[in-house]
């Protein structure tokens, strides 16, 4: 018997990644005064998992609130945006948030962006046949520094889906620069995105430090990944987990601490890091949602809408780039 004729997803690479530069890049931050790495870094193929698994945490709230929101008023974001629009999931992964939304959508299109289309390739696959009428394209895509979409996302209105809160990963100035960029690009569509938001300590701090440790496994596993992308000596042991709300930035601030003198080697050069002394790993910014919503018409946003949970614990936003 022939097989039926199914769609395919179309897959685009445009990012490559250049190993110089990702050296260069890890290494200044190692030896800044103030030593830093970018979040990008806790999510080698473990780090992932680990991330996974957090989002799995009693104390790590805005996984399971945001999916609430979404399931609660799918209907009321569904009538406010664009029917038959082109769905562009920025930071995809698995796509289950934005496969979970193509009933109360409908889109005509889905593209889902990552930074590597191989971890896109299996589920598109399998996406593709729940979905046979849909038309399919995955994108390997770095849109951290610039949000530059392929010619083959096509015409008409975009909805940009960036879920997750992952936009506490920007300062308010990237962010703003980001949002810029999403309204530029969305072709009289928009931007529907998720945005944790501020409030108490003894809520914020326990979601990003946890009684099970999986949040420090998670920020710990970073250094493992810097020793195979360096060639560095990094140590699990001599490090300890940190993370605290830092209420003047309004950001959750991830650091792994020595926990003792520790010199780290790797192929020609070395740092030496005093007992206490800190690597930035991660922020993690909260916003009021005034100030979200301020920060979208900062980019050009006229129209918003926005659903939060009861307690005020997270917010969607729909900001239309009519
Ligand atoms: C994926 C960036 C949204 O900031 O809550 C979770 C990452 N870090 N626990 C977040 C994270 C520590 C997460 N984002």
């Amino acid at each position: 018997m022939e097989n039926a004729p199914y769609r395919q997803p179309q897959f685009i690479q445009l990012h490559h990644e250049d190993h110089a530069a990702v050296r260069a890049e890890l290494i200044a931050g190692l030896l800044a005064p103030a030593a830093t790495t970018s979040p990008k870094y806790l999510y080698d193929a473990l780090g992932s998992r680990l991330f996974e698994a957090i989002t799995e945490l009693p104390e790590y709230y805005p996984t399971r609130t945001e999916a609430a929101l979404f399931d609660e008023h799918k209907a009321s974001i569904a009538a406010a945006l664009p029917t038959q629009a082109t769905l562009v999931d920025l930071g995809a992964g698995n796509c289950e948030k934005a496969a979970r939304m193509f009933e109360a959508l409908q889109p005509s299109r889905y593209v889902a962006v990552d930074i590597s289309v191989d971890f896109l390739r299996g589920t598109l696959q399998r996406l593709q046949r729940q979905n046979p009428t849909m038309e399919m394209i995955g994108v390997g895509l770095d849109f951290s520094s610039t949000l530059t979409l392929p010619p083959e996302v096509g015409d008409g209105p975009r909805v940009l889906f960036y879920p997750g809160s992952s936009i506490g990963n920007f300062t308010p100035t990237e962010a703003l620069a980001f949002l810029t960029q999403a309204r530029l690009v969305c072709q009289g569509g928009g931007l529907l995105i998720g945005v944790d938001l501020v409030k108490p300590i003894s809520i914020l701090e326990p979601a990003y430090d946890d009684a099970l440790g999986v949040t420090a496994a998670f920020n710990k596993n970073l250094l493992l990944y810097i020793n195979r992308l360096i060639g560095s000596d990094f140590a699990v042991p001599d490090w300890t987990h940190r993370a605290f709300f830092n209420a003047e930035q309004s950001r959750i601030e991830m650091h792994l601490q020595a926990a003792h003198d520790v010199t780290v080697r790797w192929p020609d050069g070395q740092r030496d890091f005093v007992a206490g002394e800190r690597i930035h790993t991660e922020n993690s910014y909260k916003y009021q949602g005034a100030d979200f919503d301020a920060l979208l018409r900062q980019a050009g946003f006229q129209h918003t809408r926005v659903w939060q949970d009861a307690q005020g614990w997270f917010a969607v936003f729909w900001a239309q780039g009519d």
